[in-house]
């Protein structure tokens, strides 16, 4: 299963403001030949009015919870395979029930003025509108939004006015974080996805919270620092994340119009985030261009990124307003990867750290992370790549083609999966693979130091937050590195997580196989010698690192370096656990 977004969805169109009533009836039954054009961003001009906004959606407990409990779990888990029917289904229920008349909402007499809707129909109005394409009348949005009210919404330019009824002009959804103050209901905006637009996605498209969205999110390790960089900040999800624990956040983004979503979502979301947003300067800043170009001549502690990363043929003559600037950055292959890793130690202070999400491309003679350990090397970073998934051209192209609803036009679909096709072979490559990359610039006083460097593969599944255990991996791989002998003098202790597996055939007298398996975090499971087992058996905390090895070598005739060495990889991976640090 591949971890980044795929959209699928329903076929389901927006009207746009200035579409006559005749226009979208015509477009509703299929006759429409142009489709209006895509609405502008969200309008961060009137502060008060977002306010009221926000004021409105916790009144009418339009909230992760309120959501969830609206719909049901059926129709969330519908949702977040972008199937929408369940919900609509759902919310249609919940509308029916006490809603006004229509003679009521169309005259908005006294009869309609009177009308109050419970705290549910609220959620179901907003839930109708923005998550589940069910359009909703002017009466109700009134209702369910009593200080924004319909025209507050189409200032914001988050909703159009259609000649009967209110649709969206973007998604807006609640979206629950956890800080360190414990959880915070949200609201983000982003542009509207492919089960609310006919035909393939826009070019310049600004995503929503998706799969590889959340995965960054989770796997950033969250420490406190000064300055963090968030590059392609897009509608600005992980800005969001990363108020929590820097003091200052920059966005950068070559999409003006994803920056007047990351503004909108800022402002929206500024009491929780702990900004004042007539000063938002004080701790965000967003600047639009390329990759680093607007950061130049500046330092970072963290940075984060889910770039453009996605391998796109390139196209004679072709232009950005060409491409899927949400996906594509424009480069041959996986020329961008090579390009912003490289650009990295400029923006990064000493020991300061970059997380990021990437694909790569290998041939058939070469290992999957022959490019990688290229640019790391290149660019002096220690360096930790993860590969979660790998791809044949073929499955390449499928997956990005159904990502922007390319399919949705057969002749289209067809001339680009075969471009796809062409352009890796014409590179010789036969896989492309997906993956979780964190680096980190030398200390000062360490630039002499050969970097640390791992690269390995873990397709099953893992447990997020994976941000406290790449922390602590990290940490304990570099201390092992650069003091060994402090690593073996630490009392060691195995978690209850881990556990045992042992294989032999009937009969034997020893296991031939014996695996420990951690059941959280990156859930590796490893082969281990039958003297590493003894010694996780034996590790109570009792003891240091070096006393249990001497002992356990004596007992199973087995070399001390062989197993220092095997210990310690265990203590870096987290199969052991420093229980009394020393
Ligand atoms: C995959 S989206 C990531 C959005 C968001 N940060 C997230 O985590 O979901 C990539 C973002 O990079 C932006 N982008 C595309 N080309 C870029 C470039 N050359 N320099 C900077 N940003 C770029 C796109 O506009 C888009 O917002």
């Amino acid at each position: 299963m591949p971890w980044h977004p795929v959209y699928g969805g329903a076929p389901w169109g927006v009207p746009c403001a200035g579409v006559t009533a005749a226009q979208w009836r015509a477009s509703k039954l299929g006759v429409m030949t142009a489709f209006p054009p895509v609405p502008g961003p969200p309008s961060a001009q009137n502060i008060e009015l977002i306010e009221a906004l926000r004021e409105d959606f916790i009144e009418a407990g339009f909230t992760n919870d309120g959501v969830a409990e609206l719909l049901g779990a059926e129709a969330v888990a519908a949702l977040d395979r972008e199937q929408v029917v369940p919900g609509q289904l759902r919310v249609q229920s919940e509308l029916s029930q006490q809603m006004p008349s229509a003679e009521a909402d169309s005259t908005g007499g006294p009869a309609a003025e009177a009308e109050t809707l419970s705290q549910s129909q609220r959620c179901a109005v907003l839930t109708a509108l923005w998550l589940v394409a069910v359009p909703v009348t002017y009466h109700q949005v009134q209702k369910a939004l009593p200080r924004t009210g319909v025209e507050g919404l189409r200032q914001l330019g988050l909703a159009v006015l259609g000649p009967e009824a209110v649709w969206p002009a973007c998604d807006l959804r609640p979206y629950l974080v956890e800080t360190r103050a414990g959880s915070r209901d949200l609201w983000v905006t982003s542009d509207l996805s492919s089960h609310q637009v006919t035909g393939a996605l826009p070019k310049d498209h600004v995503l929503g919270v998706g799969q590889a969205s959340l995965t960054l999110a989770g796997i950033t390790h969250r420490r406190p620092v000064q300055t963090a960089l968030d590059i392609g900040t897009g509608c600005g999800i992980q800005l969001l994340h990363l108020l929590d624990h820097a003091e200052h956040v920059t966005g950068t983004d070559l999409s003006p119009r994803a920056l007047d979503f990351a503004r909108f979502n800022l402002l929206l979301n500024a009491p929780a985030l702990e900004l004042d947003p007539r000063n938002l300067e004080d701790r965000v800043e967003l600047l639009e261009g390329s990759l680093l170009e607007p950061v130049a001549g500046r330092t970072f502690d963290l940075v984060v990124s889910n770039p453009p990363f996605v391998i796109t043929p390139r196209q004679a003559g072709e232009t950005e307003s060409d491409r899927y600037t949400y996906r594509d950055g424009g480069r041959e292959g996986d020329a961008l990867m090579q390009e912003l890793i490289a650009g990295l130690p400029a923006v990064l202070n000493p020991s300061g750290t970059a997380q990021m999400l990437g694909n790569w491309e290998s041939s058939a003679d070469e290992a999957w992370d022959a490019r990688p350990r290229s640019w790391v090397s290149q660019a002096g970073l220690s360096a930790w790549f993860i590969q979660r998934d790998e791809q044949t051209p073929a499955e390449y192209a499928e997956t990005w083609l159904r990502d922007a609803s390319e399919e949705r036009s057969i002749q289209d679909y067809r001339r680009r999966y075969g471009q796809y096709i062409a352009d890796f072979a014409s590179r010789g490559v036969q896989q492309i693979g997906f993956g979780l990359i964190w680096l980190q610039k030398p200390a000062e006083q360490q630039e002499d130091t050969t970097p640390w460097l791992r690269f390995e593969q873990l397709t099953g599944e893992i447990q997020q937050p994976l941000g406290p255990v790449i922390g602590q991996t990290v940490q304990r791989a570099l201390a092992a590195h650069t003091d060994e002998a402090g690593v073996l003098q630490k009392a060691l202790h195995t978690p209850e997580t881990i556990t045992e597996e042992r294989y032999q055939r009937f009969g034997a007298e020893h296991p031939e196989v014996i695996i420990a398996r951690q059941g959280t975090g990156l859930r590796r499971s490893r082969p281990i010698s039958s003297a590493a087992a003894g010694f996780l058996a034996a590790a109570d905390g009792e003891f240091t690192a070096a006393q249990l090895i001497t002992a356990v070598c004596s007992l199973t005739e087995t070399e001390e370096d062989t197993l220092t060495q095997e210990v310690l990889d265990l203590y870096i991976e987290g199969y052991v656990e420093g229980y009394v640090e020393q």
